[in-house]
């Protein structure tokens, strides 16, 4: 099944060269692909293979030459305008000459990691090309289609691009992928939920007080202005990962923990949710950055209350907190526990319970717990139960993320990819967002986000857990 050609919509761009190229190059050194032709279309004339390949060389660690080799025998650049739908027979041609040369059985994965105004027009000449077909059951090969993010811009932009995309191929052939959903610690939420008897008696508004879902980003924009101004941390990370993330902590138990099911539970999630309260911030030194406007107000922070319309989660707020350039790198998710009835005779309150899922730059599981104090006193304090991903499968959990998208499309996974209704529904709650104007504040480079998250604090009594 992983012996396929790879059709990489935008290959010479930022995408290609920091993730995917470096993806492939980890399956062909793991053999967890054996048999592979690359081709990557681009709009420049002035590129080549050798010249792809040196810009995604620094971002594979340590290259062994012999790969390099295989790559680069294995690849093949295709000069193209995507809107030009005379220039897909060429294309046609060129992947067919290649499937016979390496002898590969038909089955293509087509990359679109392009803008999303291209999405309609690349799929449309796919299909009537005959590059990609639907498929019945009783072909031997695959054909599918990945769609990076953002999958539009709203709710009616990603509506649009759905009708184009499901005239010419079926869902289970769409892969509108969010590298979030492969990330370590994130497909082991559900598990870890649906695999612990202790964890689900307690999943509801009874014992959950409040979730925290924090996104929080040391880098900048790293050169992406052109597309960054357009979007926002709201589109940018809030719409898909964050989401994402809050589907996946608050979904009901799926039938079977895969696939379609999954998606179904998480969709039933994302179509409740509701906007509360928020405010936006954008750091200092923003506007001179390369490609913003001057005079920009795009957020490069957001913190947001959402809540969740249904019966097992009425009345808990969901907190977001997201930015670029703050004081750490870290995705973490702290969900509160409700605080006991004290039956101490002093040393009142006491602290409730967390469950902190940290999703990078390591994965962890936390759950703090009250004890006593060694000693003969009845003090209690705070303790904590910590799973280690490196310490118990000796990595960090959180670094490949594209190697393992490419292999969950290749093997017909569907949990890695956001369906038709769930990604209408997230962006619906973007537009909710939209609509609701949030204030927009500064705040320092390598700063924890505006000063004025204090009153958001305040406003809701709530802190932000560190
Ligand atoms: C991407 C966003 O989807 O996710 C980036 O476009 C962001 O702006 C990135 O930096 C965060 O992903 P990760 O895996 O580095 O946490």
């Amino acid at each position: 099944m992983n012996e396929c050609v790879i059709v990489i919509f935008g290959i010479t761009g930022d995408l290609a060269k920091r993730k995917l190229i470096p993806a492939i190059y980890h399956l062909i050194a793991d053999k967890k692909i054996t048999n592979v032709a690359i081709v990557g279309v681009g709009l420049e004339d002035t590129m080549n293979v050798s010249s792809i390949l040196t810009a995604a060389r620094p971002f594979i660690a340590h290259p062994d030459e012999e790969i390099m080799q295989y790559l680069s025998e294995h690849m093949h650049y295709q000069p193209m305008n995507f809107l030009d739908t005379a220039s897909y027979a060429g294309l046609k041609k060129s992947i067919e000459q290649l499937e016979k040369k390496d002898r590969l059985p038909g089955n293509r994965l087509f990359y679109l990691a392009s803008a999303a105004d291209f999405f309609c027009t690349i799929t449309t000449a796919l299909g009537d090309s005959g590059l990609a077909q639907r498929l019945t059951e009783k072909q031997p090969f695959w054909h599918r289609i990945v769609y990076e993010k953002p999958f539009g811009y709203d709710l009616s932009s990603a509506h649009v691009i759905n009708t184009c995309i499901q005239k010419y191929f079926d869902e289970n052939q769409i892969y509108r992928i969010d590298h979030y959903l492969t990330k370590e610690l994130v497909s082991n939420i559900a598990l870890i939920r649906f695999t612990n008897c202790i964890f689900e008696p307690l999943w509801n508004n009874q014992y959950i007080s409040q979730v925290q879902v924090i996104l929080s980003e040391s880098g900048g924009i790293e050169g992406r202005g052109l597309y960054y101004d357009g979007y926002g941390a709201l589109r940018d990370v809030v719409q898909n990962h964050m989401l994402e993330l809050i589907a996946l902590i608050a979904m009901e138990a799926p039938t079977k923990l895969t696939g379609d099911f999954i998606r179904e539970q998480r969709a039933r999630v994302l179509e409740k949710i509701i906007m509360v309260d928020g405010m936006r911030g954008q750091y200092s030194g923003y506007t001179e950055e390369k490609n913003v406007k001057a005079n920009s107000t795009t957020e490069t922070f957001a913190v947001l209350q959402l809540k969740i319309n249904n019966p097992r989660w009425s009345g808990v707020p969901f907190y977001l907190k997201t930015g670029k350039k703050l004081d750490k790198k870290e995705t973490i998710i702290h969900i509160k526990f409700k605080q006991v009835d004290c039956l101490l005779m002093r040393g009142c309150p006491i602290e409730s319970n967390w469950l902190t899922l940290r999703v990078a730059p390591d994965a962890t599981v936390s759950l703090s717990l009250n004890a006593k104090k060694p000693g003969k006193s009845d003090e209690i304090v705070p303790i904590s139960m910590e799973f280690s991903h490196s310490a118990v499968f000796g990595n960090p959990g959180s670094e490949k993320s594209y190697e393992t998208l490419f292999e969950e499309v290749m093997r017909g996974e569907q949990s890695v990819s956001v369906r038709f209704d769930e990604i209408e529904y997230a962006w619906r709650v973007i537009d909710m967002i939209d609509k609701a104007r949030l204030p927009l504040y500064s705040y320092a480079p390598g700063s924890c986000g505006p000063t004025e998250v204090v009153q958001f604090e305040s406003k809701h009594g709530m802190r932000w857990k560190s």
